[in-house]
């Protein structure tokens, strides 16, 4: 036994050099973009997490690009992974998706959304797909079908408010329903709600290791998931019944069921699904933190308060307001996009590469992770200036940005482009509009920004409101 005790460890030690010197070589040869690959297995998988949990919001990427330069090599989440914080090789990614790159979610992301959604669909099919759900959300769509839903929703439920509100969870609360109307022309009702109560349940998995044995949050964010997946199932099933006997709906739905593609049931399902997650969280954060900045910043809020009041001041008190309205509103553009700037919830995204991929001198081995990180480049003082600050007028001239070429994506590009895009917009928009000119508030405790796992404030930004006379505003 003594001698196994003594050889144990010089066998540990061979075996790691070994590991070690192999991936010295390989890199030598492949010419890796510099980096540390951290520890074996784990690599910096630790650095990362503890890193985010910290204010500022880009620390681990900030760190490796001072060392390293902005394509940097590191080893998170049990894969190798090239990091990007320059906007060329983020616009190459993005462009060449499908041909040299292709979409990469975690297990938990992918098993929880199911294989027909969009986020994960490849080839044909997602071209198809994505066209479809584009054709959706167009302007014109907007325009002539759901801005009047979306102002008699967002109205109705700020009317509801009084005394605290957990802002996040309001934004959250407006957020599904209009995706739920959108979608499938629910109204909000039990129904729904209890919809979304499970729905919370599923995206909670998406944050956990989707491992059934190790994390009760991704077992009940299965059994959450099976739940919604069968109540979506009944109401599709329902309506193709309708669609059949000639009755059609002007929503997504409608137009998965009218198509010339012959879906089952379970690929609608899956689509809807993640429909309904793509356009939650991130319309609702950016809600949220749209309204935390305004209120730190007392010079915008008055001026975009200025901006609506005179939009109100042409309509009486409960007139919708039109697609006319939402393009006179641009101070509320530059607060959109300076919050989509500074705290965007999609930091970035993750891809994984085809064949070995030739970049800026650097080889991305086949296989490998690469993740184009956004948020690295929206907060980069050489692409604007004073880069972490909220600043709105910023946007008022010209494209925000102090450097050429385009290194504001929010919304992403190329062919997985968000196809929320204006739908977001328009939503922020009529948003901003009723709470401005219906409301005022204070914060109702002191709330910070965190990153991890995904952009948010830490208390759910508690604010308490006031009604406004807005009948005082009208023009009757
Ligand atoms: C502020 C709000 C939003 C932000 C910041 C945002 C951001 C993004 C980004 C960056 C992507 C690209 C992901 C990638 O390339 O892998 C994306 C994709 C997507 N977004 Fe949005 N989004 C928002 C709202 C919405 C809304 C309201 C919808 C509802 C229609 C939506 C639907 C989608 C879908 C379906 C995809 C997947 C596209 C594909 O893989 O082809 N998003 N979004």
């Amino acid at each position: 036994m003594a001698v196994f005790g003594y050889l144990w460890f010089p066998l540990v030690l061979c075996t790691v050099v070994f590991f070690f010197l192999i991936r010295a070589t390989r890199r030598r040869r492949l010419r890796l973009p510099p980096g540390n690959l951290g520890l074996p297995f784990i690599g910096e998988t630790l650095q990362l997490i503890s890193a985010y949990k910290s204010e500022n919001p880009e620390p681990f990427i900030d760190e490796r690009v001072n060392r390293f330069g902005p394509i940097f090599t590191t080893h998170v989440f049990g894969e190798p992974t090239v990091f990007s914080a320059d906007p060329e090789t983020n616009r190459f990614i993005l462009q060449n998706e499908g041909k040299l790159f292709e979409c990469s979610y975690p297990a938990s992301l992918s098993n929880l959304l199911g294989r027909h959604s969009l986020l994960l669909m490849k080839g044909n099919l997602h071209k198809r797909m994505h066209s479809l759900t584009m054709s959706f959300a167009n302007s014109s769509i907007i325009k002539d079908h759901l801005l009047v839903d979306i102002d008699r929703l967002i109205r109705l439920n700020l009317d509801s408010w009084t005394g605290r509100v957990l802002l996040m969870e309001e934004a959250k609360k407006i957020t599904f329903e209009l995706t739920v109307k959108q979608l499938m022309s629910f109204d909000p009702c039990e129904w729904t709600e209890s919809l979304r109560k499970e729905y919370v349940l599923v995206i909670e998995g998406f944050f956990t290791v989707a491992l059934p044995i190790f994390s009760a949050t991704y077992r009940r964010a299965i059994k959450a998931r099976t739940k919604v997946a069968e109540a979506l199932t009944l109401i599709v099933r329902q309506r193709r019944k309708e669609s059949e006997a000639g009755e059609r709906k002007k929503d997504m739905l409608g137009a998965l069921l009218a198509g010339d593609d012959g879906f089952s049931d379970e690929q609608i399902v899956d689509f809807l699904l993640a429909l309904l997650v793509a356009g939650y969280e991130t319309t609702s954060t950016i809600m949220t933190l749209a309204v935390k900045f305004l209120t730190e910043t007392p010079l915008a809020l008055a001026q975009i308060k200025e901006e609506h009041d005179q939009i109100r001041a042409k309509k009486s008190e409960m007139e919708p307001l039109e697609w006319t309205d939402y393009k006179s509103m641009p101070f509320s553009q530059c607060v959109v996009n300076e919050t989509l700037r500074v705290a965007n919830i999609i930091g970035g995204i993750f891809r994984r590469s085809m064949t070995d991929i030739n970049i800026k001198g650097y080889t991305i081995p086949k296989g490998w992770k690469v993740f184009a990180s956004f948020r690295a480049v929206h907060l980069d003082h050489d692409h604007f200036k004073d880069a972490r600050s909220f600043n709105p007028w910023r946007w008022q001239d010209n494209s925000g940005a102090t450097s050429p070429g385009n290194v504001f994506t929010p919304f992403g590009g190329g062919p997985r482009l968000c196809p929320g895009y204006e739908l977001a917009r328009v939503e922020l928009s009529v948003f901003l509009h009723h709470l401005v000119t219906r409301l005022s508030w204070v914060p109702a405790e002191e709330d910070k920004l965190v990153f991890f796992p995904t952009t948010r404030t830490q208390k759910r930004y508690p604010i308490n409101v006031q009604r406004r006379n807005v009948s005082k505003l009208c023009k009757d």
